[in-house]
């Protein structure tokens, strides 16, 4: 079955969304310490391409992977780390970094996870948000775009492991 990818969000788009989000963050944390954490894989391009746009503060990236249990696109609640981060919470400004928030569960049971890690604070910045799927509460602090109930892919998500090099948010259609 061929399939191709209709263009939901240009690129040009983003990076305009990406400056302005970096400008707000830059000025809430202007002359102190952020450490980003970034979701592997999907908040990957978002995070280098908003990490690179905040000025005047003083910036520390950590990496975490995890996966939700549960069958094909939506997530089930539990949530299982497949890497751990590498640096200690204790005393640091934590802020999120994640490609979409659907659901609500993966970022729910990972927010309480790290708060027991002793931050000073944790904020979530996402790129995408469905907030029309949302099940389970999750305060986002910083959110690009708002989308509908729709499946995307590409600036790093991906449908069973593809797509996520495209330069834009695009919808994946069958033909
Ligand atoms: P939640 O726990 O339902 O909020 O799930 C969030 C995770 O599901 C995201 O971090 C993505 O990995 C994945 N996901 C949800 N919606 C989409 C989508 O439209 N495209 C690609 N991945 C998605
Ligand atoms: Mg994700």
């Amino acid at each position: 079955m061929a399939e191709h990818v209709r263009v939901l969000i240009p690129e040009e788009q983003i990076e305009e969304k990406i400056v302005e989000i970096a400008d707000k963050i830059s000025e809430e944390y202007k002359g102190e310490s952020l450490h980003l954490i970034c979701i592997l894989k999907g908040g990957a391009m978002f995070m280098c391409e908003l990490a690179k746009r905040i000025h005047d503060v003083d910036i520390s990236f950590d990496f975490m992977s995890v996966s939700s249990y549960g069958a094909g696109t939506t997530s089930s609640g539990i949530v299982k780390i497949v890497k751990d981060l590498d640096e200690p919470l204790e005393g640091k400004k934590v802020l999120i970094v994640e490609d979409i928030i659907d659901t609500g569960h993966t970022l729910n049971h990972l927010t309480k996870l790290l708060y027991n890690r002793n931050p000073v604070s944790i904020e979530i910045c996402t790129l995408l948000n469905k907030p029309s799927r949302r099940e389970k509460e999750v305060p986002v602090k910083y959110s690009c775009f708002e989308i509908p109930d729709k499946f995307v892919v590409g600036y790093g998500l991906d449908y069973d492991q593809r797509y996520r090099n495209l330069p834009f948010i695009g919808v994946v259609e069958f033909d």
